[in-house]
């Protein structure tokens, strides 16, 4: 959550850090703000909502020349957005943007109370910008002060720092909050994620925790906590700043989902070989995945989604008992973990912040880890002792789409894997279904695409709604969670989805004249239940928008109101095609209701706080 940027150098840090901060707007939005250096003065302009109002407040030519400076855009966690609670905060001696949550803010904020501090917002930043002032002046050394800070500070954080005696020098440090550095031809950056630094490099350094960085405008220092100087380790970046930007579509989410075959390919062919799963480029010896007694499948939202369908797979293919945990709550309930467990993460960006603490309490019990991640290089990725990339490239949308569909493929891999190694299929199903996997998802997603119009057209019957329900069973209830989350997210319209036969024991309460039940049925050994669960809800007045093929819409004799047919194709990978059906039907709703869809309220794209 939030964004970080900074930039000091030869150029005009103005146009930059903006650049920056609307590059990095996925990760919070509700406010914003820049601190400059000019004349040797830090000047800070701060707004709340969205940047083109702070954009408004920076006229020329006051931040014309301005050399250096750091900027934020927030997603709010201490106090509501506001001009006042904005970043950055400063203090009689410094400007500061933060990134995490600082858990011992209320003690900071009463300790220098005590000391004359006066704080004028409610932010957990406030306190601890407050606090580096107070070793500051004590030490008069910014180095030592930062260190001491951090040795005080409970929780995360990424800070990007000016000190009014340095004004163009940029101080940087992180814990648990990601961030990186970067030397351009005519000055350095700092940020809190790649596409920001992409206009101007593809070179960075990924800050390790605990190591702080001090960028001159022409070179970057890193020094640990004893005042040595040390090494970072250079990367590069694989993709280019086309791939995170629109390219000729309304929005980043229709982008992405149209980018999933080849999201898709890029995932699952590297990993068939032979005919057969082989993830030797990887993990160069997977037997152990055949000695696994029990996966734990940890993520959130989507990621955890994802990791229901992966259950419903490696279930029926390898005969492996899964559980899927909600992150957050594993990290704190306990779980009962066995030597021969295996706890799989699933995160998209890699950096979320409950996926990362549920890693590390798996670890601290011994157990061994897989990461399902998309980000290289992220947190999640690093920590984990094994990690399976997928490869969607950048996300940008704040509702995830390709990177589901991507997850859902490797946890497809991993499924047909796992039944190799435990001999749960024979040889020719696997190749047939890694062959399905390979050749005819991605060319099956393609002719999904093709009925996007379709899909507007239904979801401009339903945008009006208050309610709508998703139904379904067997695996197709895993995929009604996730098209649920992503129709409430984007369109506001509070939606559930429930296991078909469930919604009678109580929810069906619910469902009366013209409250919309989008059915989706793609299993055809549970149609017939999944017929019953639609009359039901006919039987009560519901508008029915069914999601099948033509043939099971026949064979079964589904009623309904409207439809979304799904291309013909074998029945193992229709819930791929349901899936982007049903992203297209969350996108249509939005944007037809002329919502915000790339930035929905209240969300974040990367969620590295708890
Ligand atoms: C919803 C969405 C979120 C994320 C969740 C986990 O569209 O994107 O529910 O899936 O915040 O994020 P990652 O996958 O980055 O760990």
């Amino acid at each position: 959550m939030c964004g970080i940027i900074g930039y000091t150098g030869m150029r005009d840090c103005v146009p930059i850090l903006l650049e920056g901060l609307k590059t990095l707007e996925y990760r919070g939005y509700d406010s914003a703000g820049i601190t400059y250096a000019k004349d040797g003065v830090l000047h800070s302009v701060k707004a709340k909502g969205r940047l083109s109002i702070l954009a408004e407040r920076l006229t020329e030519p006051s931040v014309e020349g301005a050399t250096s400076g750091i900027g934020h855009t927030r997603w709010a966690t201490h106090g509501a957005p506001s001009d006042k609670n904005s970043h950055p905060h400063s203090t009689e001696t410094l400007s500061l943007v933060h990134n995490g949550i600082i858990e011992n803010y209320a003690q900071i904020g009463d300790r220098l109370s005590r000391e004359g501090y006066v704080f004028l917002s409610d932010t957990d930043t406030e306190r601890a910008a407050a606090l580096l002032d107070f070793y500051y002046k004590e030490v008069k050394d910014p180095k030592k002060a930062i260190f001491r800070l951090c040795r005080d500070l409970r929780g995360s954080y990424a800070f990007g720092i000016l000190f009014r005696s340095e004004p163009n020098t940029i101080y940087a440090i992180r814990r648990d909050s990601p961030l990186i550095v970067a030397n351009t031809e005519d000055g350095c950056l700092i940020s809190s994620d790649i596409p920001a630094i992409l206009p101007y490099t593809r070179h960075y350094y990924r800050l390790s925790e605990g190591v702080l960085a001090v960028l001159s405008g022409k070179e970057i220092y890193f020094f640990n906590e004893e005042g040595e100087s040390v090494s970072q380790t250079e990367e590069v970046v694989s993709w280019n700043v086309e791939e995170a930007k629109k390219g000729g579509y309304h929005h980043f989410m229709l982008k992405e989902i149209h980018e999933e075959p080849e999201a898709l390919r890029k995932t699952v062919e590297p990993r068939i070989r032979d005919g057969f799963v082989d993830f030797s480029h990887e993990l160069p010896d997977d037997t152990f995945l055949g000695s696994v007694k029990r996966l734990h499948i940890v993520a959130c939202g989507t990621a955890m989604h994802a990791g229901l369908v992966g259950k419903s797979l490696i279930e029926r293919y390898a005969r492996l008992p899964v559980n899927v945990e909600i992150a957050s709550e594993f990290r704190y309930r306990d779980p009962i973990l066995e030597k021969d467990d295996l706890v799989v993460l699933i995160s998209q960006s890699g950096e979320t912040a409950d996926t990362l603490a549920a890693l590390r309490h798996a670890k601290s019990k011994g157990i061994r880890t897989l990461a399902i991640v998309n980000v290289i290089g992220s947190s999640v990725a690093r920590e984990a002792d094994d990690v399976l990339y997928t490869r969607a490239g950048p996300e940008i949308a704040v509702a995830s789409t390709k990177a589901y569909s991507v997850q859902c493929s490797l946890l497809y891999l991993l499924a047909l894997r796992l039944a190799k190694l435990r001999n749960t299929m024979t040889d020719g199903q696997i190749a047939e279904l890694s062959d399905l996997l390979l050749h005819n998802v991605p060319e099956l997603i393609e002719r999904t695409l093709e009925q996007s119009e379709i899909v507007r057209r239904v979801a401009s019957t339903i945008k009006d709604a208050e309610h709508i329900f998703y139904i379904g069973r067997d695996i197709d209830s895993s995929l009604c969670t996730e098209a649920s989350l992503k129709l409430k997210e984007i369109s506001y319209i509070h939606s559930e989805a429930y296991a078909s036969g469930e919604l009678k024991h109580g929810t069906i309460s619910l469902v009366t004249d013209d409250v919309p039940v989008v059915a989706l049925a793609t299993v055809s050994k549970v149609c017939e239940k999944t017929v019953s669960g639609i009359r039901e809800v006919k039987a009560r007045g519901a508008y029915v928008v069914t999601v099948t093929t033509e043939a099971l819409a026949k064979q079964y004799e589904i009623p309904s109101d409207e439809w979304l047919i799904l291309p013909n194709a074998d029945e193992r990978i229709l819930p791929f095609s349901a899936t982007t059906v049903m992203q297209l039907l969350a996108y249509h709703v939005s944007a037809l209701k002329g919502l915000d869809v790339d930035k929905p309220r209240n969300l974040a794209k990367s969620v590295t706080v708890e």
